[in-house]
């Protein structure tokens, strides 16, 4: 089964498709994660995406659908993966079209995080993250269970996005607003489109979602 998780910065993308990796052994694929490795690695395609996505930005089309197709290659990639942060455009959308396509494989569904823009700012500003491993959390909603270690591994050292501020923040939300949100008639044409609300607790976002996959 493939997914796309569609929703603006700090709707829950994350949370969700972490879950779902451990739960259902699907695999996640997060152009954001992907770029900021690249980044990291400080590869040529990490030099040309730090400095748009340090503004709240959209890397080019080219990149990131580049990006998805060589995960795509990956034998684990083909029991199911869950699109995180990717299509972003209606280019975007149109190419993964044709990636999936290209392996005998299809959409089966988007799953719309419907979510309040203003209480989002307070999430975003709140994530912080294992610098270990990668999991999530929250100085409010989701913190660890042992203060100042992580859950999943243990290790002690947490960090944060650098454009996880106010101002950024907002110049992705209106990103999403203008070049992301079009996109939902595309797939809603094609009756793929399921709403969830994002606004609910953690967890009862999940079981919405749960829902919604295993069409109940
Ligand atoms: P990306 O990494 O995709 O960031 P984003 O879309 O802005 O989304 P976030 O990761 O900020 O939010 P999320 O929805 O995953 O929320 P999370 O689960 O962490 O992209 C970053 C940048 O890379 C872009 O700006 C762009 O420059 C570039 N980029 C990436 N993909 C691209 C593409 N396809 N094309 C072009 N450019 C691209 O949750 C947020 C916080 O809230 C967490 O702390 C969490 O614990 C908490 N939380 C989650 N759910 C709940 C809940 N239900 N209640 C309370 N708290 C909650
Ligand atoms: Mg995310």
């Amino acid at each position: 089964m493939n997914i796309i998780l569609l929703g603006p910065p700090g709707a829950g993308k994350g949370t969700q498709a972490s879950r779902l990796v451990a739960e259902r052994g699907m695999v996640q694929l997060s152009t954001g994660d992907m770029l900021r490795a690249a980044v990291k690695a400080r590869t040529s395609v990490g030099l040309e995406a730090k400095a748009v996505m340090d503004a709240g930005g959209l890397v080019s089309d080219a990149i990131v659908s580049a990006l998805i197709g060589e995960r795509l290659d990956d034998p684990a990639a083909l029991g199911g993966a869950i699109f995180d942060g990717y299509p972003r455009t209606q280019p975007q959308a149109e190419a993964l079209d044709l990636l999936l396509a290209e392996r005998g494989q299809q959409l089966d569904g988007v799953i719309e995080l419907c979510v309040d823009e203003d209480a989002l700012v307070e999430r975003i500003v709140g994530r912080f993250t294992c610098a270990a491993c990668g999991e999530g959390y929250h100085e409010t909603f989701k913190r660890p269970r042992v203060e100042g270690t992580c859950d999943v591994c243990g290790s002690h050292e947490f960090k944060r996005r650098p454009d996880d501020n106010e101002e950024t923040v907002r110049t992705r939300m209106a990103e999403y607003r203008a070049k992301t949100a079009p996109i939902l008639p595309y797939y809603e044409a094609r009756g793929l489109v399921a709403r969830v609300d994002g606004m609910a607790d953690i967890g009862d976002v999940g079981e919405a979602i749960d829902a919604v996959l295993d069409g109940s």
